[in-house]
């Protein structure tokens, strides 16, 4: 049972992935970004379904070919079942229904939040349980108490927009294109964090909020574009660094009081936002500095991937927990 071969099917929002596992080792996975939606500054929920349906199959194809693994030899299909954009699910849990059907193999739905956290287990140095594990991706941000695989509580949830967001939103108050996560890193990396100062939030101890953030950097280049026209490309690198600071500072003073009340040993990241390069820095530096173990998955597992959801469906393969034909995608948790 424990070396039973795994397809898993991510689509919940702008990326096509596959992956295929041998009991909880990963062979292979393979993301397809959608990058249509750029043009758009921002993902376009019926175009995402679109182009995953045009593309779930060769994907699927491509990750069988690279294992040398015939679909016939697949034993469990795990999709993500939510939350994320409906339409967009519906084609990889239809996917996953159809090939778990016709193979008359068990099928998986796997909660998309859990399987950020769990992406912590595709690295070899594992976190132990309990641990906490604050999960900042596009559209969540959340305190995640971790007791086991399968058994988490989330403490505290952000009130308004989620670190993502936070990111994206002022990515493109800068006119930097989508997604501006990637963008805001890139350009911080020549700033000054300190050059322009940004307001913290007054909120409940494990709440996050960001869009008072969000309003104060559209309010300083409202204000700086009268005196100057050209204030944002002058100052590109140090709003990106001082904004950029701002959020992973909101986010540390967090985890940090979250990690105190908790007597923690191990703290953790996952989502997108997580491979931010100065959140990743930080993070480290703050759990060797309060003696705490520092879990974050590798780069190419933070943000949407099919890795960890063939994980999260493999433990859950473990405890008996598949679905029924029934069973379909949902758009919120
Ligand atoms: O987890 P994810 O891939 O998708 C969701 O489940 O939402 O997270 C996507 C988010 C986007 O908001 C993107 O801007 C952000 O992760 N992101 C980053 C970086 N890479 C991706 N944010 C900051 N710095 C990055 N390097
Ligand atoms: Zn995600």
């Amino acid at each position: 049972m424990n070396s039973l071969y795994l397809l898993a099917i991510e689509t919940s929002c702008d990326e096509t992935a596959a992956a295929i596992f041998k009991g909880d080792v990963l062979l292979a996975h393979v993301i397809s970004s959608q990058l249509e939606h750029e043009k758009y500054g921002g993902v376009i929920p019926e175009l995402a379904a679109r182009l995953h349906q045009q593309r779930i199959v060769e994907i699927v194809q491509i990750v069988l070919d690279r294992v040398g693994v015939d679909k016939t030899q697949i034993e469990a299909v795990a999709y993500t079942q939510g939350p994320g954009l409906l339409g967009a699910l519906l084609v990889g849990a239809g996917f996953a229904k159809a090939f778990a059907f016709a193979r008359n193999i068990p099928l998986i739905g796997v909660h998309h939040m859990q399987a950020h956290v769990l992406a912590n287990f595709l690295k070899a140095d594992k976190p132990h349980f309990p641990f906490l594990c604050l999960t900042v991706s596009g559209g969540h941000t959340q305190l995640v108490w971790v007791r086991d695989y399968l058994d988490m509580e989330v403490l505290g949830e952000t009130r308004d927009d989620a670190a993502g967001e936070a990111f994206d939103k002022g990515a493109k108050l800068l006119g930097l294109p989508y997604p501006g996560g990637p963008m805001i890193d890139k350009n911080a990396a020549k700033g000054n964090h300190e050059a322009f100062k940004f307001p913290s939030p007054e909120i409940g101890k494990y709440e996050f909020s960001f869009s008072g953030l969000k309003t104060s950097l559209l309010y300083l280049l409202k204000r700086e574009i009268q005196n100057d026209p050209n204030f944002i490309e002058k100052h590109i690198n140090d709003l990106c660094a001082s904004y950029q600071w701002r959020i992973i500072q909101i986010l540390l003073d967090k985890i940090r009081g979250a990690a105190q009340d908790l007597r923690v040993q191990e703290l953790a990241l996952a989502g997108g936002v997580s491979a931010n390069s100065v959140l990743r820095r930080e993070f480290i530096q703050l759990c060797n500095a309060s003696g705490w173990k520092a879990h974050i998955p590798p780069v190419e597992f933070c943000t949407d991937n099919a890795a960890m959801i063939g994980i999260t469906g493999y433990y859950r393969y473990l405890e008996g927990k598949t679905d029924s034909w029934e069973t379909t995608a949902f758009a919120n948790a």
